[in-house]
């Protein structure tokens, strides 16, 4: 299926107002392109629980940092198209940048809470108030019923999910399993950057993660096995930002025993940032 393409927001508003009236529900799933297999998936769900689905596409500036990938972030607009067509995305919508940042646009949405977990927003401290401000756009101009969202952005999911609620956006998020690679490694629009031997040591990085939450359900506690996996981790020659045990809802530290938990963790390898995070 050939999906519709949509560039400003008036021609979105025009095919949604016409599934609204048609009585049909529809799901947005936001991405910056690179589509892979990741992405496809969202896309498959969300045809699960609506009738209609619509991704996105938009390199979101504000969530760069001025050192950051954002020039060179890959960009394949027909490839995107064509993969979100055979996906069965039913309409693909790619602002110009006008129609999510007009000149004069001058509103951040800024949350605490999981957004100030000192996972990703210590190391990328601008990161979350440019998602929470595009995904709060899009949420609105796409006026979606569900939100599609992979956990390997694990934070990002709470974090939007936590907004949602807060601007009684009338949206349901749906966190998605991550989709990986055969040998483990999470899906991701940057893992075109890893050189071949570095892409073999990625590997590392899931199954370290896997290690240490199976030793949390061992017995062993939360902050020996963090560390074990970050040992592990610098010793195949990664840089590690952190790798920690966090509540998998509130993503605080954990408190007792019983409640549920999420290891997780952001590494260098060479140039290419690699986060992932598996469930205890
Ligand atoms: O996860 C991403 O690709 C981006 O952070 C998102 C949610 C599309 C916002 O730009």
């Amino acid at each position: 299926m050939k999906p519709k393409l949509v560039r400003s927001l008036a021609a979105l508003r025009r095919e949604t107002a016409r599934w609204r009236k048609d009585g049909l529900s529809y799901a947005v799933v936001p991405t910056m392109g690179a589509i892979h297999s990741g992405h496809t998936q969202l896309v498959t769900e969300g045809l699960k629980r609506a009738d209609r689905v619509i991704t996105t596409i938009f390199v979101n500036p504000r969530q760069f940092a001025a050192n950051e990938d954002l020039a060179k972030y890959p960009r394949d607009e027909d490839g995107d198209v064509l993969k979100l067509g055979k996906a069965g995305s039913h309409l693909v919508y790619i602002p110009e940048p006008e129609e999510i940042y007009p000149a004069g646009f001058c509103t951040t949405v800024s949350l605490a809470g999981p957004a100030k977990a000192g996972l990703e927003d210590k190391f990328r401290p601008q990161f979350f108030d440019g998602v929470t401000t595009v995904v709060a756009k899009l949420f609105i101009q796409t006026g979606a019923d569900y939100a599609m969202f992979g956990e390997k952005d694990y934070q990002q999911l709470k974090v939007v999910t936590q907004m949602a609620r807060d601007l009684d956006i009338p949206i349901e998020v749906v966190g998605i399993p991550t989709v990986r690679e055969e040998d483990g490694l999470a899906k991701s629009s940057r893992n075109v950057y890893l050189s071949k031997q570095e892409r073999q040591q990625a590997l590392a990085i899931h199954s370290s993660i896997s290690h240490a939450a199976e030793r949390i359900r061992g017995g062993l506690d939360t902050q020996s096995a963090a560390q074990l996996a970050t040992r592990t981790l610098m010793a195949l020659g990664f840089q590690v930002d952190y790798v920690t045990v966090r509540n998998a809802e509130t993503l605080a530290p954990p408190q007792h025993r019983d409640e549920p938990l999420r290891v997780i963790a952001a590494a260098w390898l060479g140039k290419t940032r690699l986060i992932d995070n598996v469930a205890v």
